[in-house]
């Protein structure tokens, strides 16, 4: 597979833009291609905008209830002009990440362009992009990789520009997950995809600002299963409680997956189907493992390079 030409500005640990290819061919098997792509739990929407890009969907609509991220998105958007002015002119030092952070820590006592530029910063400048993984070199930079290893300004500013331009193809909402499944999905046309990607079972609490606990997930189990009117797609670590939540459900795949999020978490996932999609064959399903693989394999060449991959 090529590298994709875009892609999304976030850095998301387990991050599933590299399934986008997986998804064009799901799309064309049932056939869904052309229609609405909906993400309850978007976060960093690589495989929306990918099919955006590739013009698989006509239109993606992005949920997430973290206000950090909505904000971020928001302001690609709706203030793209500012945000990008405020990445061109930032300042890649441990005083300015430690006031970025403080914003981030006080979120509700600023506005969504703020918020959204401290979201990013921080992504762009914590090892493996996590909120709470600390700066990329050490407070005192110390590491090989220094705080502004991730942060390439024109490029990061491109692909904000080209996400901009496609607005008019992107409704951005700040729901929990459960109202948007419960008071958006039923809007949506009957040929849309529903992709939901929730926190890991397992690994959830260390990686993301907002997790479940265990009876979330067994609610949203029961939610997802019974009211969901598309199609839909769900994928989870593949903990025991995830496997008996969605027990009755013969169409599933596993697959290996490795990422660096702080220290390398090997893994597998479970990528769990509605009734009645088609899943495409095998031979198809294989280069969604050669994605896989590939990302495992540059995670790996990363880790290698230094002791704490950036
Ligand atoms: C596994 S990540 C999604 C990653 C995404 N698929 C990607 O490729 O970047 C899970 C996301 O769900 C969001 N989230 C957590 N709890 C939520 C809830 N109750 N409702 C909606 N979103 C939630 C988190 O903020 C996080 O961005």
């Amino acid at each position: 597979m090529s590298a994709p030409r875009y892609q999304t500005p976030l850095r998301y640990p387990g991050g599933k833009q590299r399934l986008a290819n997986f998804f064009e061919e799901l799309l064309k098997a049932n056939p869904l291609t052309g229609g609405d792509y909906a993400e309850p739990y978007a976060g960093g929407a690589g495989i929306a905008l990918e099919l955006l890009r590739k013009n698989a969907v006509a239109r993606v609509h992005l949920n997430d209830a973290s206000r950090a991220i909505f904000a971020f998105w928001d302001s690609v958007l709706n203030h793209t002009e500012s945000l990008v002015d405020l990445i061109q002119n930032a300042t890649l030092s441990i005083k300015e990440w430690r006031m970025q952070r403080e914003i981030l820590r006080r979120e509700s006592e600023f506005d969504l362009l703020s918020v959204g530029f401290a979201f990013f910063y921080l992504n762009r400048c914590n090892r493996s992009g996590i909120p709470n993984g600390g700066v990329i070199g050490g407070l005192r930079q110390t590491g090989k990789w220094k705080i502004d290893a991730r942060f390439n300004k024109s490029e990061l500013v491109r692909r904000i520009e080209v996400i901009a331009s496609w607005k008019s193809r992107i409704s951005l909402t700040q729901f929990d997950a459960e109202i948007f499944i419960k008071d958006r999905l039923p809007k949506l046309p009957a040929t849309s995809l529903v992709y939901l990607d929730p926190p890991y079972y397992v690994q959830g609490n260390r990686l993301y600002l907002h997790h479940y606990a265990p009876e979330d997930h067994k609610r949203v189990a029961a939610l997802v299963q019974t009211s969901i009117q598309q199609p839909w797609v769900i994928s989870y670590d593949t903990a025991p409680a995830i496997l008996r939540l969605y027990a009755t459900q013969p169409k599933r795949i596993t697959y290996g997956l490795q990422y660096s999020a702080g220290q390398a978490y090997r893994g597998r996932e479970v990528m769990i189907f509605s009734e009645h999609l088609n899943v495409p064959k095998t031979s198809r399903v294989a280069s969604m493992n050669r994605s896989l693989s590939q990302l495992t394999r540059r995670v790996r060449e990363r880790s290698t390079m230094a002791c704490q991959a950036p």
